[in-house]
């Protein structure tokens, strides 16, 4: 059973085949780079790309895992949350592709995607588990019980961890995605050199809020006059050990709560190196395996969709030409 993901909720135009003997056969990706000049994603720019990509990168996966249209079994696009014009140039790319194979296709939710993600490094989801979602739209906890039923634990109250590190990158005058950037400057700068709020952490519940670190960020940068290169080093460590301290505390302390042996993380912000190290000590520490998914399916991608995709379709689902997209809302069990 071979299967297409497709993947392009936000401004990655991103088509993977799963094989279930052989697993990832190939993951093509174009990403928008045009997105830079703006500082964030432009959602009207983000559809026409996407436009313009899906069949160029269609036909550079087949030919990269040498098969033809034929040769696919089933499937599987995100079909939100995500950005409104985006998800309907996949979908609509996915329901024509389906129509004309004559093949199945199911709606992937982009955060399933992510959690199941973590399959691609080899082994199924061990589970009970909590998983960490961080992302540049969600920061969130799960419980899950098995691949199919989730229960949402806390999330952010504000922005999520992905948006906070590109806004302080934005503040910093860093570029766009700020979290690669943060993450590469702050290699030079003392952690502890500011004493950056850690919210929520004081209180109980398992909700994140990162807005009040923006903030903290913001005076700090306006309080100095000029900013060295040694400052902005201080100041991106600073807020990204902020960040990862909170991550960290509250996904070990609720997967204690919920008595589970395993957590996982999943999303953009877990490809961080700082963050995946603290977890992983965490974890040790507290008697908890750690999972995170490999490096390259950290951020959006076309895999995990069609590793996503092949549960579904196993299952029995098929969503026909009735599928549509949603913007927002939690992962719904379906198993
Ligand atoms: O999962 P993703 O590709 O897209 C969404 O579904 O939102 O996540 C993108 C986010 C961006 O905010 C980006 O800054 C962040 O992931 N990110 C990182 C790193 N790599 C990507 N954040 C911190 N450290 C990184 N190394
Ligand atoms: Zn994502």
């Amino acid at each position: 059973m071979i299967v297409l993901g497709i993947e392009t909720s936000c401004d990655d135009t991103s088509l993977a085949l799963y094989d279930r003997e052989r697993g990832i056969l190939a993951n093509v990706t174009a990403s928008q780079l045009i997105h830079e000049a703006y500082g964030g994603v432009v959602p009207e720019i983000a559809s026409r790309q996407h436009m313009r990509a899906l069949l160029p990168v269609y036909d550079a996966l087949l030919a990269k895992a040498g098969l033809t249209g034929a040769d696919i079994s089933g499937i599987g696009v995100s079909n939100g949350p995500g950005l409104v014009g985006s998800l309907l140039v996949g979908v609509g790319f996915a329901k024509s592709l389906a129509m004309g194979l004559g093949k199945p296709v199911v709606g992937v939710h982009h955060i399933e995607a992510h959690v199941i993600s973590n399959e691609l490094a080899g082994e199924p989801l061990h589970c009970p588990a909590v998983v960490l979602i961080v992302s540049g739209g969600h920061t969130a906890l799960y419980r899950v019980e098995r691949v199919g039923r989730y229960d949402l634990i806390g999330q952010t109250r504000d922005d999520a961890a992905g948006e906070a590190f590109d806004k302080i990158a934005k503040l910093l005058g860093l570029g766009f995605p700020g979290g690669p950037v943060v993450q590469r400057v702050a290699e030079k700068g003392n952690a502890s050199a500011i004493p950056f709020p850690r919210a929520m952490l004081d209180r109980g519940g398992f909700d994140f809020s990162f807005s009040g670190l923006k903030t903290a960020v913001r005076q700090h940068v306006d309080a100095c006059a000029t900013l060295t290169e040694s400052q902005i080093a201080d100041i991106a460590a600073s807020a990204q050990a902020a960040i990862v301290d909170v991550l960290v505390e509250r996904t070990v302390t609720c997967a204690r709560a919920h008595s589970v042996a395993h957590v996982y993380m999943a999303g953009g912000v877990a490809a961080n190196g700082p963050l995946r190290q603290a977890m992983q000590a965490a974890c040790e520490k507290a008697g908890i395996s750690y999972h995170a998914p490999l490096l390259q399916y950290c951020t959006d991608n076309g895999a995990m969709v069609a590793r996503t995709a092949e549960h579904l379709l196993t299952a029995g689902r098929n969503d026909g030409l009735a599928l549509d997209v949603f913007t927002r809302g939690p992962i719904k069990s379906w198993s």
